[in-house]
């Protein structure tokens, strides 16, 4: 019973995963295509409705009050949910105070998506709590919008589609031009490593926003509304600074992998995706300057392993996490080597997380 004597409303949850990118790296700005997966590890939110206006968000031991009225960014980890509850408002979503407690198995700093599972996971619980009727995509807008606005992250779609779309043991092929999503099977002879490098990963920092405006200004030299509408032959041709074109190269070069790895995926060749996944690396040191001495060892190691087809940096880069995509059959010992050479090798305590692809928000 509350204090007014009413029976408390009833509790909900929403769980939404993390998600990693298998290729198309910073093309979701650039009206790109990407694939990626949700993965089996995610954030739970559970919470219920209040009579009034309080919302109370909990997450371990920090705990924070704010008044659905008056919502402003506190550059904490609360701006996540509060923006979701912001922009729903801002959309014409009655949403007024509730209370929730989040509960992840997510590391958050390894380019997983953790912010946004926040998100998604957020949106989902306030779908059930205030009986809303929202299609997917929009949902996965909406958070983007929060992250975007609210929290002041100029991230593409990628991150909140995959948490939103993601299927069990399927790959996400978002186009980020259409605003479509489909799913294709991952062969089950294939399992996806993760490895977390340890070191930092924060998409606050002004390389991720550098990266952006040099894509647009590569598309502006070339009269392109954006990397999408350029092939590699019209980069090559084109006069620019060496550093924009190599920006520009590796947009362009994720975007016609994708479209060669979809091809592998509906065809089961996964040693033809690995390679594609390996020649991403490259690019990632070589033009987009977004590795590093941690991540590059990293897929190093892995590469070397027997029964590993392929690996990369995934998510934004600077820091965070590789993914590797290994046969089922090898994917434990695959991990144990992998974090032991990387110690030995750099000094980190790496974290391996083998997985497969899971699903997406449940949010209905
Ligand atoms: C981060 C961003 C995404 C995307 C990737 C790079 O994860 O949040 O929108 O740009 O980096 O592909």
């Amino acid at each position: 019973m509350t204090t007014n004597g009413q029976a408390p409303h009833p509790s909900f949850y929403s769980f939404a995963p993390g998600r990693v990118e298998l290729l198309g790296n910073h093309t979701d700005y650039n009206a790109g295509v990407v694939l990626s997966a949700a993965i089996d590890m995610g954030i739970t939110a559970t919470g219920r409705r209040r009579d009034d206006e309080a919302i109370i968000l909990i997450s371990g031991q920090s705990q924070a009050t704010a008044n659905a009225g008056r919502l402003d960014p506190r550059s904490q980890w609360t701006d996540y949910p509060l923006g979701v509850v912001k922009v729903f408002q801002e959309a014409g979503f009655a949403v007024g105070g509730f209370e929730v407690e989040y509960a992840g198995t997510l590391p958050s700093g390894a380019g997983l998506s953790s912010s946004a599972a926040l998100e998604v996971s957020t949106a989902g619980l306030l779908v059930r709590l205030f009986g809303l009727k929202i299609p997917p995509l929009d949902l996965a807008r909406l958070c983007r919008k929060a992250e975007n606005e609210f929290v002041g992250v100029n991230c593409g779609l990628l991150d909140q589609a995959s948490s939103v779309f993601g299927r069990k043991d399927h790959v996400v092929f978002l186009d980020c031009r259409s605003e479509t999503v489909t799913t294709i099977p991952l062969p089950d002879s294939v399992g996806l490593l993760i490895v977390d490098s340890a070191v930092k990963h924060a998409l606050t920092g002004g390389e991720y926003n550098e990266r952006r405006e040099q894509c647009f200004t590569a598309a502006g030299i070339l009269g392109a509304d954006a990397l999408r509408d350029v092939t590699s032959a019209e980069l090559v041709a084109a006069a620019m600074p060496d550093q924009v074109r190599r920006r520009a190269a590796h947009v362009v070069g994720e975007i016609e992998r994708v479209f060669a790895a979809e091809k592998c995926l509906r065809a089961g060749d996964v040693v033809e995706f690995g390679r594609l996944m390996s020649a991403s690396h490259r690019s990632s040191i070589e033009n987009f300057e977004n590795s590093t001495p941690e991540l590059d060892a990293l897929v190093d190691i892995a590469c070397r392993q027997p029964g590993v087809h392929g690996a990369r940096l995934t998510g934004g880069g600077f820091g965070g996490a590789i993914v590797a995509l290994v046969d089922v059959a090898a994917i434990e010992r695959t991990a144990a080597e992998v974090v032991t050479e990387y110690q030995e090798r750099t000094g980190h305590l790496g974290v391996a997380y083998p997985c497969r692809a899971g699903d997406g928000v449940l949010a209905d």
